[in-house]
C-alpha cells in the first residue's frame, strides 16, 4: 500500500502528538501529583447534622498554622459561610451535602470538588496573602443555587 508523502507526514505528527498527551498525563498524575479529588471518606447524609464532625461546623486549629474547617453545603447556603485565619494558614476543608449535589470552588486558589451526598470531600489551600478569597457552589442545585457562597477572610 502506498502511502503519501504528505500523508505519511500527518500520521507521524499525529502519532507523536497522541504519545506527547499521554506522557503529558503519566508526568502529571505521577511526578507532578496532579489527581482527581477522590472521596475522603462516606457519610450518611440522613445523619450529616449529628455525625461528627459535621455535628459542629465551623473552623478548628491544627496548631503549626494548620486549619480544619468543616462546611456543610445543604440548598441554599454554607455553614459556615465565612471563616478568619492568619496569612500563612494552610486549611483543609472538610466538606459534606445533606441534600443534593453541591459545589466548592475557592477564588484564589486551586481548591475545586464536588460536595456528593454520602460522601466527605476534602480539598486543602494556603493563604499566604491576606484578602478576601470568596467560594462559591459551582453544582446547580436549584432556586436558590446563586445564593450559596461564603468567604475565608484572611489577616
Ligand atoms: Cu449549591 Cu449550587
Amino acid at each position: 500500500m502506498r502511502i503519501e508523502a504528505y500523508e505519511r507526514i500527518f500520521m507521524i505528527l499525529a502519532g507523536l502528538m497522541l504519545v506527547l498527551g499521554i506522557v503529558g498525563i503519566g508526568v502529571g498524575a505521577l511526578v507532578a501529583g496532579v489527581h482527581v479529588p477522590s472521596p475522603a471518606g462516606r457519610i450518611d447524609p440522613r445523619t450529616l447534622s449529628t455525625t461528627p464532625p459535621f455535628d459542629q461546623p465551623g473552623l478548628r486549629d491544627l496548631g503549626g498554622g494548620k486549619y480544619e474547617a468543616v462546611v456543610i453545603a445543604r440548598a441554599w447556603q454554607f455553614q459556615p459561610n465565612e471563616i478568619q485565619v492568619p496569612v500563612g494558614a494552610t486549611v483543609t476543608f472538610t466538606l459534606a451535602s445533606p441534600d443534593v449535589i453541591h459545589g466548592f470552588v475557592l477564588t484564589g486558589t486551586n481548591a475545586n470538588v464536588m460536595v456528593i451526598p454520602g460522601q466527605i470531600s476534602q480539598v486543602t489551600a494556603r493563604f499566604d496573602r491576606p484578602g478576601e478569597y470568596l467560594w462559591v457552589c459551582h453544582e446547580y442545585c436549584g432556586f436558590g443555587h446563586h445564593q450559596m457562597y461564603g468567604k475565608v477572610v484572611v489577616r
